[in-house]
């Protein structure tokens, strides 16, 4: 194997650990050219249980390519890639979709260590925050959404509280809807063997939640409905929320597939900036998919006319400091994101 061909492998190799919803890694690359790729969307991969999923599919696009552009910065490349986004109607039905190609060469700059220690760093973090975020951070992220023309919004101390608290429902409520409850049992992950086996999904280490409990509550799912036993389980779920985190909300037109691309590069942008500080978030996507939460969060935070065109709610996390999350797994590149092979 030559230089360029083992750095291209550590380049796909770093771009691999990109976060997607339900940790699902729906992208897979198809090598056409020495550095030429195409970017393909598993459809299976992706979440389809409500509607506005197929639309998030898109965000997670705009999330994978805008990492990528920070891996290959990170380690020396230039990368142009040219967008070419199915319909939404493609998403719905079986296969690998493309929707970009991308080409990487060696740049005449060096890497950016200090970029690359920044995306190791960069995780979902769903453990109790013991710090908010600062101004300054907190003023960049709101000016990085802004060049995009997207505004991002910091929650006073009361909205936050509540901002969790709804999705701490939205999450109760979606487990009695039979489509988005299977949807989360097939990617949640119960045990350390399944976790280490599948090397996907959502592990109860990273959820910080026991596997058990979460497997029996899936299969019992009624009882989070039952006074008493819901107080308790509520407690338990919010015990690593209650916290000093800070809570925002992104407002984007996000009436097609392009915007929904847009909200991806914003998203990872932000997380970005984010990590760059040693900070974490926790995306809160529950309430976006959750019609019912997400009317509430709209009076919430007094938002009287929503309009998919102008000012849609399309992302709500918390973020702050807190102690090293579980390491989320990803499926070998040769196994998946660059499999040669279909089967
Ligand atoms: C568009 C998007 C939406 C997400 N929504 C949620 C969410 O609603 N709740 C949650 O706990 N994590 C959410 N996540 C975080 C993913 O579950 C996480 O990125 C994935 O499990 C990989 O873990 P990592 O970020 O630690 O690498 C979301 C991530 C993305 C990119």
């Amino acid at each position: 194997m030559t230089t360029e061909n083992t750095n291209l492998t550590k380049l796909i190799e770093l771009a691999n650990h990109y976060p997607s919803p339900h940790n699902g890694q729906p992208i897979e690359l198809r090598q056409l050219s020495a550095g030429g790729y195409e970017l393909c969307f598993e459809t299976k991969r992706g979440l389809q249980a409500a509607e506005v999923s197929y639309l998030f599919s898109y965000v997670t696009m705009g999330v994978f390519i805008t990492h990528l552009e920070f891996c290959a910065a990170a380690l020396g490349y230039d990368i142009s890639c040219s967008l070419a986004l199915p319909p939404v109607s493609a998403l719905k039905g079986d296969g690998s979709i493309r929707f970009a190609t991308c080409q990487i060469i060696a740049s005449e700059q060096a890497g950016n260590s200090a970029l690359l220690d920044t995306l190791r760093f960069r995780q979902t973090s769903r453990k109790k925050y013991f710090e908010g975020v600062d101004d300054e951070l907190s003023d960049k992220m709101i000016s990085l959404a802004a060049a995009k023309n997207l505004e991002l919004v910091k929650m006073d101390r009361a909205g936050t509280h509540q901002a969790i608290w709804l999705n701490q429902r939205a999450v109760f409520d979606d487990m009695f809807d039979d489509a988005v409850r299977e949807e989360l049992n097939h990617w949640l992950r119960y045990s350390k063997q399944e976790k280490e086996t599948k090397k996907d999904g959502l592990a109860y280490d990273c959820m910080e939640l026991s596997g058990r409990a979460m497997k029996f509550i899936v299969k019992h799912y009624k009882i989070l409905r039952m006074p008493g036993v819901s107080r308790l389980l509520q407690q338990y779920y919010l015990r690593t929320m209650s916290d000093n985190s800070d809570a925002y909300y992104l407002l984007t037109p996000f009436s097609n597939e392009q915007e929904a691309y847009e909200v991806g590069v914003a998203v990872m942008q932000l997380w970005e900036a984010v990590a760059d500080k040693r900070y974490y978030l926790h995306p809160f996507g529950t309430i976006m998919s959750n019609q019912a939460a997400h009317d509430d969060f709209l009076k919430l935070a007094h938002i009287e006319h929503e309009d998919i065109h102008k000012n849609f709610l399309v992302f709500i996390f918390r973020c702050g400091k807190s102690e090293k999350p579980h390491t989320s797994l990803r499926i070998p590149v040769e196994e998946h994101l660059l499999r040669s092979e279909r089967v």
